[in-house]
């Protein structure tokens, strides 16, 4: 995997907005795999300003979401569906039509998520999968021990991951959901570029696992080892636990313009 160290967030943000924006620019109806939380942001922020000032054009764009809280009332704020709807779709100029996700309030849950991974098969997979990273070094809500060869399905969030997300809920841990619908690491790994994003001291450790750590489930992050292209993008933070950091800051300085990530 390709690990590039930035100076800050923004810069982070910047870097792969150009990548989503060069990405459209090959495939105008390229389907954008989108995270939610607050470390995807400053990528959002950034495509908004390119489309703004017309270097990218999303208006074919298609976007996917990559999990979705199971249980909260559809239109809920906090939502996975409202959160991309009012941080991505709206602002990139995406027709909601072009926007799938998983049904978080269906009454068949196991059926929903077999659908999603249906929808995006045959939306003929996702070209390009945004991904964040948990304390716990989860991906989308794969939580440690998810299988490495897992679809999309319910899981339970673990104590962590609602304390860290608490924060959406106004402080409040018990109005953060239990369950989630998540795709799956075999459903992620399916998408044809990963890129992971990681900013702040408190990702070094799940970052220097995933990156070079053994490939595990106990880290889901260290499956995107097994995928043939995948970016790590980490600020000075979260790469500071990188035993390889001065191979992975050479490796960028040297690589040819043309490359894009
Ligand atoms: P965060 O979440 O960006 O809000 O830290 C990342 C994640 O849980 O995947």
């Amino acid at each position: 995997m390709e690990v590039v160290i930035v100076p800050d967030a923004a810069a982070g943000g910047e870097l792969v907005a150009e990548a989503m924006a060069a990405l459209l620019r090959r495939k105008p109806d390229a389907l954008l795999g989108v995270a939610t939380g607050s470390t995807p942001l400053p990528v959002y922020e950034a495509l908004a300003r390119k489309v703004r000032s017309g270097e990218a054009d999303a208006s074919r764009a298609r976007v996917a979401q990559l999990d979705e809280y199971v249980g909260l009332p559809a239109g809920h704020p906090e939502s996975y569906r409202s959160v991309v709807l009012r941080e991505v779709v709206e602002p990139l100029g995406v027709s909601p039509d072009s926007f799938i996700g998983p049904d978080g309030a269906a009454d068949d849950i196991v059926a929903a998520c077999a659908a999603y991974d249906a929808a995006l098969a045959a939306a003929g997979g996702v070209d390009l999968q945004l991904l964040g990273i948990g304390t716990d070094g989860h991906i989308g809500f794969n939580e440690p021990c998810s299988s490495l060869a897992s679809r999309t399905r319910i899981k339970t969030l673990t104590e962590r991951t609602r304390i860290d997300n608490a924060r959406f809920f106004g402080g409040d841990i018990d109005q953060v959901p239990r369950h989630v619908i998540t795709q799956g690491i075999g459903t992620i790994l399916e998408a044809r570029h990963l890129v992971l994003l990681a900013t702040g001291e408190g990702k070094a450790e799940a970052v220097a696992q995933a990156v070079e750590g053994p490939v595990a489930a106990v880290v889901p992050a260290s499956a995107l080892q097994l995928h043939p292209h995948a970016t790590v993008v980490v600020d000075e933070a979260a790469a500071s636990k990188l035993k390889l950091a001065a191979y992975f800051r050479a490796t960028y300085a040297a690589k040819p313009d043309w490359q894009g990530l």
